[in-house]
């Protein structure tokens, strides 16, 4: 099965084609990676590429509680024990990084921080706080120009910092609603400059800090992901989506990143993302997609007889089966997730899910 078979991502030798999708798990007690991450990590070093939860550039972007960051020496020492682990399970793995923007809650910030974006625009709904449980998320200060060139060399300070760590490369998060994403989508960009107001325009934030991050650390070690018909975190639909994304794949092939990877939550409710859109986005990016959204191992596998420059990520079903690659070998039965422990904050629900040989005896 081509499931199983090598990869070569850009300068990455990847073992197999099996992603674990990047999961934000909440167990960074004071933003700093822990010991029990490193662990969590290491036990599904069998993928042939591990992308971790999203990580915070800065203290700006660190909207919820007990999420990673990268940019202390704490929080690069913590970092490093994961990707040490790794390593020497011979696994690769790459850091998401991530800045939330609005969706964010002062409780969960540093003192000094601003919760920032492209307009001054709330986004609906509430957001959980360690301090004072569900909060109605705030309305955010637009970005000035200077904002908007501060925020993408945080992104590229935190790459610098990935490289320090150790990490195989980086996933610049450009979907579900974050930063990227805010400037991409017109529902929460109003702007009349040059990062608004067009398809283009918008689009002009997500370009430059891949670019800039790709100019610090290497395009090979630069991946991308993105959300078309993404509705989390109170994205809406919008014309001219599927140009949009023709777009900002068609620029970001020019960087010639090391991949795209598209979210599909069409199985968690979500609009369906269409087929259309996908081939867009294949045929002006060129180079590696990786595809991820309710994927079964059958599944993962007709991908990858289609589309020979793709791999395949597993979320929930890695979270639960650390030992997912020898399930699937094996054909054998899966751990069901259980969602009332995907964010709280110890080893129950993380560390504790049975292994095959722990089930089979
Ligand atoms: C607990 C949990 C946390 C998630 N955190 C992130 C995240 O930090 N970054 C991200 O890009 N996607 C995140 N996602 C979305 C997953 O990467 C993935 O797209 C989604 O779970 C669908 O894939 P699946 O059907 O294989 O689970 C998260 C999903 C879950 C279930």
């Amino acid at each position: 099965m081509k499931i199983f078979t090598e990869y070569q991502l850009g300068t990455v030798p990847l073992k197999n084609r099996i992603v674990m999708a990047p999961m934000t798990r909440s167990r960074a007690i004071n933003n700093i990676p822990s010991d029990l991450m490193a662990k969590y990590y290491s036990m599904r070093a069998d993928a042939g590429l591990l992308i971790t939860e999203a990580t915070s550039i800065s203290p700006n972007a660190l909207g919820y509680a007990r999420i990673p960051g990268i940019f202390s020496k704490e929080q690069i020492s913590g970092w490093k024990k994961t990707v040490d682990a790794v390593h020497e399970n011979d696994g690769k793995i790459f850091v998401q990084l991530f800045h939330t923007g609005r969706v964010a809650h002062k409780t969960n910030m540093p003192q000094d921080s601003r919760i920032l974006a492209p307009s001054a625009i709330a986004a609906k709904g509430e957001m959980w706080t360690d301090a004072g449980g569900m909060q109605i998320q705030p309305v955010p200060e637009e970005m000035t120009l200077e904002d908007i060139d501060f925020a993408q060399n945080e992104f590229v300070e935190a790459a610098k910092n990935a490289m320090k760590a150790g990490f195989d490369g980086v996933e610049v998060h450009g979907a579900n609603g974050y930063l990227l994403d805010q400037f991409i989508n017109p529902g929460a960009n109003q702007r009349k400059d040059l990062y608004g107001n067009s398809y283009q325009s918008r689009s002009r934030f997500t370009i430059e800090t891949a670019e800039k991050v790709a100019a610090a650390i290497g395009s090979d070690k630069t991946g991308i992901r993105l959300s078309p018909y993404g509705v989390f975190n109170d994205m809406s639909i919008f014309d001219e989506m599927e140009e949009q994304f023709e777009y900002l794949a068609q620029e970001l092939g020019n960087l010639n990143l090391s991949y795209v990877h598209i979210v599909d939550h069409s199985s968690m409710g979500a609009p369906e993302v269409t087929e259309s859109v996908m081939s867009k986005i294949e045929n002006a990016f060129g180079g590696t997609i990786i595809y991820s959204g309710g994927l079964s191992k059958e599944k993962a596998e007709s991908i990858l007889e289609n589309n020979p420059l793709s791999l395949v990520a597993f979320g929930k079903v890695f979270l639960a089966n650390a030992d997912l690659v020898q399930r699937f070998q094996n054909n054998a039965e899966l751990n069901e997730p259980n969602s009332d422990t995907f964010y709280t904050s110890g080893e129950e629900g993380y560390l504790d899910y049975p292994l095959l040989k722990e089930t089979v005896n």
